[in-house]
């Protein structure tokens, strides 16, 4: 069971007219998975990038690159994804009628299949793909920008997602993304995320990528493993 807790950076707010320096950055910081937030304006009332940055990115970072698709009907964008370098596919629980069949593909590609749900998403609804989830995700704030607020009442969720999986003796881990800083790192943590997704606490502020995930983990240090 991999409980280490680690925080996987977002691109979403980093300063893309500088991207691989950013991405350089946060690789020399030490990060072990990116997440590449793609949004189509449909799903979400917001559109980011497609293909062209995971192919941009990959050739300059070992971490993984996660690739957290915020768009309706992924299916058919999956193999182009994991041909443009993603490691792996996180698809929307809500976009995805047939989320088994869509997680089966997933791993039929060879990469990791998560599986996220937004906050008004119960985690029922995932009851009959926890199995198939390298990582679920939850949704600590409404998709579609960076910077917004942490959602508190997903807490709870986290902690009956993570006392389900123990049921389960499922190794799956559990994500969250979004309004993650110093202040709800720990709180997240405690209630079960081992993936820490963060945008802007990473990419906008003044100090450099290393200070700022230097500060979220000091902000985790009593609760580095479960
Ligand atoms: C959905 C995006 C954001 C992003 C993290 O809006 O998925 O959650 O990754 O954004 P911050 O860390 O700035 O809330």
């Amino acid at each position: 069971m991999n409980n280490r807790i680690v925080i996987e950076p977002s691109i979403l707010s980093a300063d893309l007219a500088r991207l691989g320096e950013q991405v350089l950055q946060a690789e020399a910081a030490g990060i072990e998975a990116l997440q590449i937030d793609v949004m189509d304006g449909h799903f979400v009332p917001n559109i980011t990038f497609g293909t062209g940055i995971v192919k941009a990115v990959r050739p300059l970072v070992k971490a993984l690159l996660d690739v957290h698709l915020m768009i309706t009907n992924p299916e058919p964008y999956l193999e182009v994804f994991v041909n443009a370098g993603a490691n792996r596919l996180i698809v929307h629980q809500e976009t995805c009628p047939h989320i088994h069949r869509t997680m089966q593909a997933i791993r039929a590609l060879g990469v990791e299949a998560g599986v996220a749900i937004n906050p008004g998403t119960p985690v029922s609804v995932l009851d009959e793909v926890l199995d198939l989830a390298d990582v679920i995700q939850i949704m600590t704030v409404n998709p579609g920008f960076g910077g917004q607020d942490f959602i508190f009442s997903q807490l709870e969720k986290i902690k009956q997602l993570r006392q389900l999986l123990q049921q389960r003796n499922l190794s799956t881990r559990i994500a969250v993304d979004g309004g993650i800083t110093s202040t709800t790192a720990p709180l997240v943590a405690n209630a079960g995320a081992t993936i820490l997704v963060a945008g802007s606490s990473i990419f906008n502020s003044e100090a450099s990528v290393a200070k700022n995930l230097e500060y979220l983990q000091t902000s985790l240090a009593d609760i580095m493993v479960h």
